[in-house]
């Protein structure tokens, strides 16, 4: 039950936020100026029509709406304007360290520089940093439905730019028709250059994507995952793997991927002892935040503050930071937890 402590609790308690892509939280008003700007068309003229285009019968709707939008981000300093209100965003909900996706191949075929893109990311985020402390680090999220051969080139990029933050690689996008096993090159090469890997998998594709995920790709994280419940053999190896889920419950009963909250197995995953974390992964399509998560999973999950402070503990684990950083930031946010616990009595 959601107490007024355990409120409390949810919007003061240190979080950590590892599945969320810079691109979904572009904040309606940010959009229409970016569009106007920019000189290009979307498909709405106000904050209410940007609104009436976040509702999707399916995740291919989420997906098209998705494409037409970001391609009002044109330039570095609109990508610096996303970092810089992301981080803000973030830092008003007590997040204390982020994993953030940029999806490059919607950029570069419509002919952006992305190394462009990404140094305004990155100042974006310093500033950021300089401001609230809190600490950001990025990925790339090849769109797979763009094939194996394209990869290469995003690869070396994010290769390019692991010395300013770039930390993972990813593949997203439409996982219908698009299995993991033909990336498993560019992968190997990926995490060869030092690179952590994710993947999307589990999400609209049952337990096929998520073996591939895992047995061809080698990820350490799955972006939602959610299906893997439909196979038990599956549920035993992530446990045992200890391969992280990054699940985005309002994400999956806003995409249809899944049926209702009372259907969605986050409980299911995190009672069978995966380490499962929780996410938002587009806020402004979702109308979410990592706050109105965490209510969630006490509301319709029946989390308690125990269960709240092991998902941050697990984000913790699952960080892709060099071991010192990690263990700097258990210390913190440990402190921090306990301290507001004691407080409000949760
Ligand atoms: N890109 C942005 N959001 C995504 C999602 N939920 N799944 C796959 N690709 C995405
Ligand atoms: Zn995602």
């Amino acid at each position: 039950m959601l107490t007024p402590e355990l409120e409390a609790f949810i919007v003061r308690m240190p979080k950590v936020e590892l599945h969320l892509h810079l691109e979904g939280t572009i904040m309606p008003r940010t959009l229409l100026e970016l569009a106007q700007r920019n000189h290009v068309e979307i498909p709405a003229r106000d904050i209410e029509g940007v609104e009436q285009l976040f509702r999707y019968r399916n995740f291919g709707e989420f997906l098209t709406v998705y494409m037409a939008l970001v391609r009002a981000i044109v330039y570095g300093e609109d990508f610096e304007r996303l970092a810089y209100e992301a981080g803000i965003m973030l830092a008003g909900q007590q997040v204390r360290y982020a994993e953030v996706m940029l999806s490059p191949m919607q950029h570069l075929l419509r002919g952006m520089d992305m190394h462009e893109a990404l140094a305004g990311t990155i100042a974006g985020f310093r500033r950021v940093e300089r401001e609230t402390g809190l600490l950001v680090r990025l990925g790339l999220d090849y769109g797979r439905q763009y094939g194996p051969e394209l990869a290469w080139q995003v690869l070396e990029i994010a290769q390019a730019t692991m010395s300013q933050g770039v930390v993972a690689w990813s593949i997203g996008g439409n996982e219908i028709g698009h299995p993991p096993e033909p990336f498993a090159e560019v992968f190997a090469a990926a995490s060869n250059a030092g690179l952590r890997l994710m993947a999307h998998a589990g999400e609209v594709v049952g337990p096929t994507s998520v073996w591939g995920a895992v047995e061809a790709l080698r990820v350490e994280r799955l972006g939602h995952g959610i299906r893997s419940v439909e196979d038990p053999a599956l549920v035993t190896y992530l446990r045992e793997k200890q391969v992280v889920l990054d699940v985005c419950p309002t994400s999956n009963l806003r995409t249809g991927a899944a049926e209702s909250w009372q259907r969605h197995p986050l409980r299911m995953l995190y009672d069978a002892g995966i380490c499962v974390t929780l996410n938002t992964d587009d806020p402004t399509f979702f109308h979410t935040t990592l706050i109105d998560e965490y209510r969630k999973a006490v509301c319709y999950f029946g989390f308690n503050a125990d269960d709240l402070c092991r998902l941050v503990l697990n984000a913790i684990s699952a960080a892709f930071l060099p071991p010192p950083e990690q263990a700097l930031l258990l210390r913190r946010v440990t402190r921090e937890l306990t301290a507001l616990r004691s407080e409000l009595g949760v």
